[in-house]
């Protein structure tokens, strides 16, 4: 039996969250362009297909990368207590900052769960699919970093509304929708499913973009901004008719000596494989993992294929579907 994965509280709505509008506006601007979104799970996109939706992305703290004026998100006290709040905590530690920027996309985003790390294993030493299923296999739990989300969105634009499924997947979505200008949800985007819903607009064109394209101020001092792809501009709108949102991400301890004690605590690749290995052995199930096949795409889904991942109820068709 496959263990029971807890499905989190729902998020904590908050309204009137930047006092200042244009300090972000200005924040987006000095560090356009935007980039197309990747992504793990399409790794063999070809440079010059125009096989993207207008989805762009920059992180604008992560790693070693934390630009001017991200504090404004990072340090808002606000949103910091709401994670401290959600998670009854008292150690927020703030780790990444990233932007989206969405228009013309007829289609969701995918219905998802944020991709899960682990103490000692993350994507950079763990393919992502062997991480995923690790979340939900439920055997790794005490070495999950437990991450907060804040996803606060600037202007009400044409549909970009997220639905979410704080009652688990197998209950219908909560939907946040229309009156979303400067509003943020905090919670665990890690453990409940979320999609982004089909953005506007829908009446001026089927678009499409290269992994080239970039998203930024419009290069005619018009004030408005434009997807410029391989040379040729091929979008243009006002800022406020893009989908933007900002989303914080933190790590969450219950309290500095919690952090303090698992620090130390990692997990290493021969861990997960004895751990998959008693759980595949009481299940009576006749799969081993070795360790020799843990870059092997066809023994990582055989893997998944026991632990699987739910379809939540109520998802709408995604793009990358
Ligand atoms: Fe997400």
């Amino acid at each position: 039996m496959q263990s029971e994965v807890h499905w989190p509280d729902a998020p904590i709505e908050l309204g009137e969250v930047m006092p200042d509008r244009e300090s972000v506006v200005a924040l987006l601007e000095r560090n356009a362009p935007y980039l197309p979104l990747g992504g793990w799970f399409r790794p063999d996109q070809d440079d010059d297909s125009p096989t993207s939706r207008m989805w762009f992305q920059k992180t604008l703290m992560g790693g070693e990368v934390c630009v001017e004026g991200s504090e404004m998100f990072v340090e808002h006290a606000g949103v910091l207590e709401a994670m401290r709040t959600f998670y009854d905590a008292e150690v927020i530690v703030p780790h990444t900052l990233f932007v989206n920027l969405m228009a013309g996309i007829p289609d969701g985003g995918p219905a998802h769960t944020d991709n899960p790390l682990f103490r000692g294993r993350d994507r950079l030493n763990t393919p992502m699919l062997l991480l995923r299923t690790m979340h939900w296999s439920g055997l790794f739990a005490q070495w999950e970093t437990v991450q907060a989300t804040s996803i606060w969105w600037m202007d009400d634009v044409e549909g970009g509304g997220i639905l979410f499924w704080p009652d688990g997947p197998h209950h219908e979505p909560h939907r946040h929708f229309g009156a979303m200008s400067n509003t943020a949800l905090v919670g665990d985007n890690h453990g409940m499913f979320h999609q982004v819903e089909p953005v506007g607009p829908f009446d001026q064109g089927d678009y499409w973009v290269t992994p080239r394209a970039e998203m930024g101020p419009a290069s005619d001092g018009s004030g408005q901004w434009a997807v410029v792809d391989r040379g040729a501009e091929v979008y243009r709108a006002a800022l406020d008719e893009i989908r933007v949102s900002v989303l914080l991400k933190a790590d969450v301890f219950r309290d500095s000596a919690q952090q303090e004690q698992v620090a130390s605590d990692l997990l290493s690749m021969e861990d997960v494989a004895r751990i998959f290995n008693q759980d595949l052995k009481s299940r009576e199930i006749d799969l081993v993992f070795d360790l020799e096949k843990v870059g092997e795409l066809p023994f990582l889904a055989a893997l998944a294929a026991h632990y699987k991942e739910p379809r939540p109820i109520g998802a709408r068709k995604s793009i990358f579907e």
